[in-house]
């Protein structure tokens, strides 16, 4: 499992990550992806009197913490997500956080009116930080309103969006006026978090480096049409996230392949459909190729099968003979 491999190595120590063969480098999309941790505040104001918080965070797209906004305590949903903190860090962390989550949404609720906000609304402030291979770590804040970006924060100071309007310019006039503030989240997105990120990373190393294998079959969706299959390939329970999955015709790719998102489970793998829509008479002959880090660059095969196909064959005439007979009946 070179890709998943690869970058996380690289990240931990990038001397070290030099001396990889460039072969294994350059084959990897994979490794040319940054990694980033993030907190995320989503606020809900249903009136002047009534907002609601919820909290969490993230590494990329697993969850590692949650947060209950009655005791303002984290709970830690991965054995590692304490990364390398002592007690004491963690505990300042989750002081900043809840402090954080009882003043900002007050900014919000004495502007309603100033900023033509209108209940109830939606707030979202994302903060944290992202690890490119081989450079320095970006920190990052932004703040949105209704599900659109409004303002963001860089370099000590804020900037309103493009799209945000002569709201996200209010926005940014008054955050900027809290200097020491400013000065703090800027050690924090720079400081603080990509050392988390580090420490988080080294202990979930195992957890985060493992390659879980696929299963892959094969079934047939509703018929697009007469004398049409749908042929469908299921690639379930993989982990890390990147997969390839194709139809082929022995070494042709089938470019009419149609890819479905790649979906989480819960326990952190991932599934991934493609599906195929061919004349009945062509479907022998195809079978669907998985490419992906845990199989060890031995590619899994799912050839679609003289009795898979009879039987799609046999349901297709079926339905076509159904529906003759209702129509004449
Ligand atoms: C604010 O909204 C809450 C929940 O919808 C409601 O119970 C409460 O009566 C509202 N308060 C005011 C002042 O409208
Ligand atoms: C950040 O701001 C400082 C002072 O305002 C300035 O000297 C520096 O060039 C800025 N850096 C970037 C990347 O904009
Ligand atoms: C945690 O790990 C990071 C990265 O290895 C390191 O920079 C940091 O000093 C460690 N300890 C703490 C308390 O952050």
């Amino acid at each position: 499992g070179c890709p998943s491999l690869a970058r996380f190595f690289c990240i931990l120590s990038p001397s070290q990550c030099a001396l990889l063969p460039q072969s294994i480098l350059s084959s990897t999309t994979d490794f040319q992806e940054p990694i980033s941790f993030r907190t995320i505040l989503t606020t809900s104001f249903y009136n002047h009197s009534w907002t609601q918080n919820q909290g969490s965070a993230w590494l990329d797209e697993l969850q590692t913490h949650g947060w209950n906004s009655k005791t303002g305590v984290f709970f830690y949903l991965q054995p590692w997500s304490r990364g390398n903190f002592s007690k004491k860090e963690l505990m300042k962390q989750e002081r900043d956080f809840q402090t954080f989550s009882i003043t900002f949404p007050l900014i919000f609720q004495d502007h309603v009116s100033q900023w033509q906000l209108e209940y109830p609304f939606l707030v979202q402030v994302v903060k944290g930080c992202v690890l490119h291979v081989g450079e320095a770590s970006k920190g990052f804040l932004r703040i949105a309103y209704q599900g659109s970006d409004l303002v963001s924060f860089q370099n000590t100071s804020w900037w309103p969006s493009p799209k945000g309007g002569n709201r996200a310019q209010e926005v940014c006039k008054l955050l900027n006026q809290y200097y020491v503030v400013n000065v703090r989240i800027e050690a924090h997105v720079n400081e603080v978090c990509p050392r988390f990120l580090l420490g988080l990373l080294d202990a979930g190393k195992a957890d985060l480096q493992r390659q879980v294998r696929p299963e892959a079959w094969l079934s047939g969706g509703p018929s697009p049409g007469p004398g049409h299959l749908l042929l469908v390939c299921h690639v379930s329970g993989f982990y890390p996230k990147p997969v390839w999955v194709m139809w082929m015709r022995g070494e042709q790719e089938q470019p009419d392949s149609q890819r479905g998102d790649v979906l989480p489970h819960a326990d952190g793998t991932w599934y991934h459909q493609v599906s195929l829509d061919v004349e009945a008479r062509e479907a022998a002959g195809l079978s669907c190729r998985v490419r992906h880090s845990s199989l060890g660059g031995q590619d899994m095969h799912r050839p679609v099968g003289w009795v898979f196909l009879a039987v799609m064959v046999l349901l297709v005439l079926l339905a076509g003979l159904a529906f003759w007979l209702w129509k004449h009946w």
